[in-house]
C-alpha cells in the first residue's frame, strides 16, 4: 500500500523531502494506472497493457529449462558445509567463481574481442546501485555529470537524489537520429561553466535506453577524446549490450580502450547488470568494471550498502560458467528480440507510425510528432493521456526522458507475450484510424 505523506510534523532530512528522485514524472504515473487496471486476456481483456516497462521475458523458458536440467545450481547438494559456507559468506568481494563467470559472460557478449579482469569487477545490487555508487565516488555534492538526452528517467533518481549531484543534459535531436556529437557535448559543458558548475564526468548509455540504438565506434572515439581533453570521467552504462540484435553492431568502450593500448583508461568505468540481457531484474545483480584502481577499491568498500546475496551468486555462477548454455542463450535471445522488434515496427508502420531505426534493446522510439495537436510538451502529454486512458496502453512520453523535441514515445515490446503485443498493435491501429476519420 502506498503511503501518502502530506505534512510531516517532525523534521526529516533534506534528502527525504527533496523531489530530485523524479518519481512525479508521467513515466511512473503511467505504471500506477496500469497497476490499478492490468490487462489480462481472460480476466481483464479491456485493461491497460504495460508497454512502459523495459523488461525482457522473451527468453525466460531457456532459464527455466537450464534450472530443470541443472537442479544443483539452485541447491546446496548433499554437502552441509556448502550451505554453511554460503550462508555465512558476506565478503564484499563477492564469490570468486561468480566474478569470473560475470567477466566471462561480459566478454562473450562483446564477441570475445577483449579480456576483462575479474578483479576489476565490483558487484552491486543492480545497475541502479552501480550508477549511484560511481556518482558518489566521482563527484561531490553540487558538481554535475553530463548526460545525453533522451535518457533513462531513473538516472534522475540514481545520479542526483541521494548524492546531491546535478545532471546537465546534453541535448541531442532527431536531425542526426539523436546521435551524440562533440558540438552538443561542448555546448552543455560551456553552459555548466557559465553557471559555475563543476563537471566531473559524462555518462553515456550504449546501447541507448530509450533510443534502442548503439553508439558508433567513431562517436565513441570522439567521446573518449572529449573526456580526456576536459579531464573528466566517462561512465558507460552498457546494461543492454547483450540485447543488440547482432553482436557485430555493438562496440563497447572497452574495445576502444584496447585499440588505444588502454591509454586514458583510468577515467573510464563500465556499468553492467543482468536485469535486461538475462531478464533477471528481481535478482538485483549489477557490476562496475573500472580501469581505475582507486575507484575499484572505493567502490568495493561502498558496495557493502548494496551487496548481492550469496544464494543468487551461487546460482548464477553455475549458470554463467556453463558457456554452452550462455552461447545458446545469447544467440537465441538476440534472435527473439530482433523478431519482436520487426513485428512491432511493422505493426506500427501499418498504423501509419514511424520509429527511429533501432538495432538493440527492449523498446522502440516512436515518432508521434506529426499527430500532436500542438508541438509542445503539453501537446505530447495530451496525446499520452489519450493513449493511456482511451487506448489503454501505458507507453512513456519523451519528455520523461528529457527529450528536447515533443512527440516521441518509448514503447516496450519484450515484457509481454506475442499475443498481447498483437492486441496492443490492433488497439493502436484502431486509434489511428479513428483519428484519421476525425481529421
Ligand atoms: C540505462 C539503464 N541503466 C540502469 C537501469 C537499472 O537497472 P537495474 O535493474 O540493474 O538496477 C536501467 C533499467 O531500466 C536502465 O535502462
Amino acid at each position: 500500500m502506498a503511503i501518502e505523506v502530506e505534512e510531516c510534523p517532525v523534521g526529516l532530512s533534506a534528502v527525504a523531502v527533496s523531489d530530485t528522485h523524479g518519481e512525479e514524472s508521467p513515466y511512473f504515473a503511467g505504471w500506477k494506472v496500469y497497476v490499478e487496471d492490468p490487462y489480462d486476456h481472460v480476466k481483464n481483456p479491456s485493461g491497460v497493457i504495460q508497454m512502459g516497462l523495459a523488461e525482457n521475458q522473451v527468453s525466460f523458458d531457456l532459464l527455466e529449462q537450464y534450472l530443470e536440467e541443472h537442479p544443483e545450481a539452485s541447491r546446496w547438494g548433499s554437502n552441509n558445509s556448502s550451505f554453511r559456507n554460503n550462508a555465512l559468506f558476506q565478503d564484499y568481494h563477492g564469490l570468486n567463481i561468480f566474478r569470473e563467470a560475470m567477466a566471462s559472460f561480459m566478454e562473450q557478449i562483446r564477441g570475445r574481442r577483449g579480456k576483462l579482469d575479474p578483479d576489476r569487477i565490483v558487484l552491486t545490487a543492480g545497475a541502479t546501485a552501480a550508477n549511484e555508487l560511481l556518482t558518489f565516488i566521482l563527484a561531490d555534492a553540487g558538481d554535475a555529470l553530463l548526460v545525453p538526452t533522451p535518457y533513462y528517467p531513473g538516472f534522475d533518481r540514481d545520479l542526483r537524489w541521494r548524492t546531491n549531484v546535478k545532471i546537465i543534459p546534453v541535448h541531442c535531436n532527431s536531425k542526426n537520429n539523436f546521435q551524440i556529437t562533440v558540438k552538443a557535448l561542448e555546448n552543455a559543458y560551456q553552459e555548466a561553466v557559465a553557471m559555475n558548475i563543476n563537471i566531473r564526468g559524462l555518462l553515456i548509455t550504449n546501447p541507448s535506453n530509450p533510443l534502442g540504438t548503439t553508439i558508433q565506434k567513431s562517436a565513441l572515439e570522439e567521446i573518449l577524446d572529449f573526456v580526456t581533453q576536459k579531464n573528466i570521467h566517462l561512465i558507460s552504462d552498457e546494461i543492454y549490450s547483450g540485447s543488440v540484435f547482432s553482436s557485430s553492431e555493438f562496440t563497447s568502450i572497452a574495445e576502444i580502450l584496447k585499440s588505444q593500448n588502454n591509454e586514458n583508461s583510468e577515467r573510464v568505468h563500465i556499468v553492467y547488470s543482468l536485469s535486461k540481457d538475462l531478464g533477471l531484474p528481481g535478482f538485483r545483480v549489477g557490476a562496475i568494471y573500472s580501469y581505475n584502481d582507486k575507484v575499484v577499491t572505493t567502490a568495493r568498500r561502498m558496495s557493502s550498502f548494496s551487496l548481492v546475496s550469496s544464494l543468487t551468486q551461487h546460482l548464477l555462477a553455475s549458470m554463467l560458467s556453463d558457456t554452452e548454455f550462455t552461447e545458446k542463450y545469447i544467440r537465441t535471445n538476440r534472435e527473439r528480440l530482433r523478431k519482436r522488434h520487426e513485428s512491432i515496427i511493422k505493426g506500427l508502420r501499418d498504423a501509419g507510425i514511424e520509429c527511429l531505426e533501432g538495432n538493440a534493446g527492449l523498446f522502440c522510439w516512436m515518432n508521434l510528432s506529426p499527430f500532436l495537436e500542438e508541438r509542445t510538451r503539453e501537446g505530447e502529454l495530451g496525446l499520452w493521456n489519450s493513449i493511456l486512458h482511451e487506448v489503454k496502453l501505458n507507453i512513456s512520453p519523451g519528455s520523461s526522458f528529457h527529450c528536447c523535441e515533443p512527440g516521441w514515445f518509448r514503447v516496450c515490446f519484450a515484457n509481454m507475450s506475442q499475443n498481447t503485443l498483437e492486441v496492443a498493435l490492433r488497439r493502436i491501429y484502431k486509434f489511428m484510424e479513428k483519428r484519421k476519420r476525425m481529421q
